[in-house]
């Protein structure tokens, strides 16, 4: 077949880094790649790294893997029907542009398209539906940044099981990949060399939307595992007085027992990476306010709407906003007092140990709170959510990977019902050994005047959690007082209401 009429397997659109180098990843998988931006440069520079690529890695490989196209219409006569089209542009707006341009350029009602963006997941419900005369529209989240695109990322599709049997192996082929006996990562980081053995990180999540709300809550995890890192750097930083650099060697060796886990291992890397402009720990000329796209921030909304407690997530999108208040963080550092010294310990070293356990359990809070919130949501939705499966993709590729979802994956397996990972004897076993570090970890936190916010509510999620008693019996007595809101007795049947006439006789009657 010459190379005029050669037909090609996938259309990418949007050759941003995630774009291009998924373009490259399913390039070095045998499948033939359409791409298109509306960017020209970024189609050339796609373009020619799988050239670069192919000439230094593939020599026996002599066509194109890639094709660039200059516009839509070129892009949709190119490839086998029914069609197969990866979105890559960001969420919103741009989404609804490229699906409205498809629909002129003419594509037709079997083609796929499909969303790999951060797209809030409601918006992909009402897309399924807004599209489905046009083509079928699916959605796959990814994570893994730019490393995790191009070498193997870990992908969360939903919607259409016709567009998924489709791509399955696509997909399948793309996906990082894990040693079914360990549970470990397999690693390749090489060009034309794609890891194929091992179990893939890509399952099908449910039905449309699910697979985005899945990788907001990824997001939402991500964000306070970020968040419980950063407040052990503090800790031991500031309250201890260990350098950036010492405190990355903690992590390091953090790094070989329980808390495993990419985003230690880059921690450790960033606080050992000394400024190239200054000579200084790079993180200390790093200015300390936090970005956000969003996606801790929906899974903090979603929490909250749906009654799931997440308080480590909500805490982590907090630290972020309270880290871009440095004006007022400045001028308060000067008027409100605390104990602004150095931890004074007798024991350093303990403490340290002491901290990893902490940090373990806390980790295990904010992914019960998670987990949690995934299954609160499935059940409103109707969505079988396989916990086990969503643990194992986990596993690798994305940014939360860690050792530690091998556990998660093995508590789901032997219970698939769990109603929260706390339940799991592995997990109750291991926080009520470690609670105690975990205690003094915050209450050091607290009387160094060093910030904690995620570590201190995971506690408090773990102690709300083994309190058979909470006070909200005095706080529905304050409703009935307030507003004759009723209360329920803990004699009388579940659903019987109360009411006390608090401001006349205060006798009782049931409503
Ligand atoms: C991933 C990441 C990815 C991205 C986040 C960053 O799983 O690959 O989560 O989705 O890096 O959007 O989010 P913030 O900018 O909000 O930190």
């Amino acid at each position: 077949m010459n190379n005029q009429n050669q037909l090609y397997d996938i259309g990418v659109i949007g050759l941003g880094v995630m774009g291009k180098n998924l373009a490259l990843n399913i390039a070095d998988n045998q499948y033939k790649v359409a791409a298109f931006d509306l960017d020209e440069h970024k189609v050339q520079d796609t373009v020619q790294q799988e050239e670069r690529e192919r000439k230094q890695y593939l020599k026996q490989v002599t066509e194109p893997r890639i094709l660039g196209c200059n516009n839509l219409s070129e892009m949709l006569s190119k490839l086998e029907k029914p069609r197969v089209l990866l979105l890559s542009v960001p969420a919103g707006a741009p989404v609804d542009g490229v699906c409205k341009s498809l629909i002129e350029a003419g594509i037709e009602s079997d083609d796929i398209v499909i969303d790999t963006g951060n797209s809030l997941w409601t918006d992909t419900v009402e897309r399924e539906q807004r599209y489905n005369k046009d083509f079928l529209f699916f959605s796959c989240a990814v994570s893994g940044g730019e490393v995790g695109a191009r070498f193997g990322p870990s992908l969360m599709p939903s919607g259409s099981l016709t567009a998924w049997n489709r791509i399955e192996p696509i997909w399948q082929a793309i996906a990082a990949k894990v040693d079914a006996k360990t549970g470990l990562p397999i690693e390749r980081f090489e060009p034309g060399n794609p890891v194929t053995e091992g179990e893939p990180c890509t399952t099908y999540i449910g039905p449309a939307g699910s697979g985005h709300y899945v990788k907001m809550v990824h997001n939402g995890i991500e964000y306070a595992d970020m968040q419980l890192i950063c407040e052990a750097y503090q800790l031991l930083n500031q309250g201890l007085g260990l350098s950036p650099a010492k405190v990355g060697d903690v992590f390091e060796r953090w790094n070989q027992g329980s808390l495993n886990s990419y985003l230690m291992e880059i921690s450790a890397d960033v606080l050992k990476q000394a400024d190239p402009l200054t000579g200084a720990p790079l993180v200390e000329m790093i200015l300390d306010k936090a970005g956000q796209k969003g996606t801790g921030l929906w899974t903090a909304v979603s929490s909250l709407q749906i009654g799931c407690p997440a308080p480590t997530i909500a805490e982590a999108v907090y630290a972020r906003a309270i880290s871009t208040q440095k004006g007022q963080r400045q001028q308060l550092s000067q008027l409100l007092s605390g104990p602004n010294e150095t931890l004074k310990l007798s024991d350093p070293q303990a403490f340290i140990d002491q901290l990893e356990n902490a940090l373990y359990c806390a980790k295990v809070s904010c992914y019960a709170q998670g987990f949690q919130l995934m299954a609160m949501q499935a059940k409103e939705q109707a969505w079988q959510l396989d916990f086990a499966e969503i643990a194992k993709i986990w596993r690798a590729g994305c940014i939360i990977r860690a050792t530690f979802l091998q556990s998660i994956t093995q508590a789901y397996q032997q219970d698939s019902k769990l109603e929260n990972l706390l339940m799991a004897e592995s997990f109750a076993k291991g926080l009520s050994d470690k609670q105690n570090d975990w205690r003094i970890a915050v209450s050091t936190a607290v009387m160094g005047g060093i910030p904690a916010p995620c570590i201190s509510s995971a506690l408090a999620y773990y102690d709300s959690y083994r309190s058979a008693t909470l006070p909200a019996s005095l706080l529905q007595g304050q409703r009935d007082y307030f507003g004759a809101h009723t209360f329920e007795r803990t004699d009388k049947p579940a659903g019987e209401k109360y009411h006390l006439n608090w401001s006349s006789d205060r006798s009782l009657n049931k409503v």
